[in-house]
């Protein structure tokens, strides 16, 4: 099998997780409060500081991985800033050649830095979250990014949501738990016909996988 195939996800889930409802409504009401690492604050201060010193609106490339989509969107939205968080140090370090002047990439944990962001009431115009780990597995539905008591802050953030995946059920889940927090959210088959975003993405769409993208803005939620 050559190296950029990719099989498809495997999972003991039909249907979407039977407690997604009490799951996302518990950590709606209580206060996530995993002390914040310092590498995080530090990255944080460090991105904000990036921020402040370009003046433009911002776009989040949130699970950037190497940073392909970030290099991507800065040259497909100028007057934006983007920055690509990720923290796989592996990944960020991969040569992919100079970043444009509107783009940066941060090495943090979101688990911290989206609670930073939140605080900071950093409002970026869009947010992308372009194939995060689907963690297949259904005792595994507390690391997909809505079954995190983090996705809250997310939301918080507000902007455009833009999910990609190979894997439906994600994003058929990740819109329930939008609808239970006030947002709807539109799901849609993704047809990749210039260059993909990412590079998991070209190799789902080169292995023949289905991809499908969830938007929504999060503004919404927000106004409530
Ligand atoms: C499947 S890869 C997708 C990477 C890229 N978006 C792409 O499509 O090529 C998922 C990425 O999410 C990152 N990731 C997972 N959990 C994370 C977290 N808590 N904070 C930051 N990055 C995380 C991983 O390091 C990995 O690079």
């Amino acid at each position: 099998m050559p190296a950029s195939y990719s099989c498809q996800v495997i999972s003991n889930q039909t249907a979407p997780y039977e407690k997604l409802t009490e799951v996302v409504q518990r950590h709606q009401q209580t206060v996530f409060q995993k002390p914040i690492a310092s590498f995080n604050q530090q990255a944080f201060e460090q991105a904000q500081q990036r921020l402040a010193e370009h003046g433009g609106p911002l776009i989040l490339d949130s699970c950037c991985g190497v940073g392909q989509s970030t290099r991507l969107l800065a040259a497909q939205f100028p007057k934006h800033f983007v920055l690509g968080i990720d923290r796989s140090v592996d990944r960020l370090e991969r040569k992919l050649g100079k970043l444009p002047s509107n783009a940066c990439l941060i090495r943090a944990d979101l688990v911290d830095f989206w609670r930073l962001a939140a605080a900071a009431n950093w409002r970026p115009d869009y947010h992308f979250l372009l194939y995060p780990n689907p963690s297949p597995k259904k005792k595994d539905f507390k690391l997909r990014w809505h079954g995190h008591p983090v996705f809250k802050y997310l939301v918080a953030l507000g902007g455009r949501l833009e999910c990609r995946t190979n894997w439906p059920l994600y994003v058929i889940e990740m819109q329930q738990a939008l609808k239970l927090m006030g947002v709807a959210a539109n799901l849609q088959r993704l047809v990749v016909l210039d260059e993909p975003l990412t590079p998991f993405e070209r190799k789902y769409a080169k292995s023949g996988h289905d991809l499908w993208q969830l938007t929504a803005q999060l503004n919404a939620a927000l106004d409530d």
